[in-house]
């Protein structure tokens, strides 16, 4: 049998103490233990982008760790993201922009571009695709995901009363 040991981390703002399988990846972790279906498992070897996660500030690969790496660390999801209202421009803008389809890779797609837009508020076309390169998307191609966070980055930059420009 597999052996097992107690992590304890910050999930969404939330402490979260389990006893896992020591080879249990985060991914798996986030969505069969904690129920947050909202992070995607496509290759599991670092590549697709449809398992990114905040760790710590930064996004990961969620596919990549094991969940007995993370003692103490801050984990944000796509779940917590979107409570927080951190995703909101972006979302209206993908939801305007038909930049989803099944919507598969859509939460890594958010959280990739929201890393984005912290670091460069004004980012180029070119900028924006170099940022996603690692962020595949099956069904919708690319175009409307960089119009989409084109439009998001200039409504955070010029906020409206609708509340659009919020992030
Ligand atoms: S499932 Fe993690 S990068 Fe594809
Ligand atoms: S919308 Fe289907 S994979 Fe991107």
């Amino acid at each position: 049998m597999e052996p097992r040991q107690r992590v304890t981390l910050t999930v969404n703002g939330e402490t979260v103490s389990r006893e896992v399988p020591v080879r249990l990846s985060l991914a798996d972790f986030l969505r069969a233990d904690l129920g947050l279906t909202g992070t995607h498992v496509g290759c599991e070897q670092g590549v697709c982008g449809a398992c990114t996660v905040r760790l710590d500030g930064r996004i990961v690969r969620s596919c990549l760790l094991f969940a007995v790496q993370l003692e103490g660390a801050v984990v944000e999801t796509v779940e917590g993201l979107t409570a927080s209202g951190e995703l909101r421009a972006l979302q209206a803008a993908f939801h305007e922009r038909n930049a989803l389809q099944c919507g598969f890779c859509t939460p890594g797609m958010l959280l990739t571009a929201a890393d984005l837009l912290e670091a460069s508020p004004a980012p180029s076309r070119e900028e924006i695709r170099s940022h996603l390169g690692g962020n595949y998307c099956r069904c919708t191609g690319y175009q409307a995901v960089v119009d989409a966070i084109e439009v998001a980055a200039a409504r955070t930059r010029t906020p409206t009363p609708t509340g659009g420009g919020e992030r």
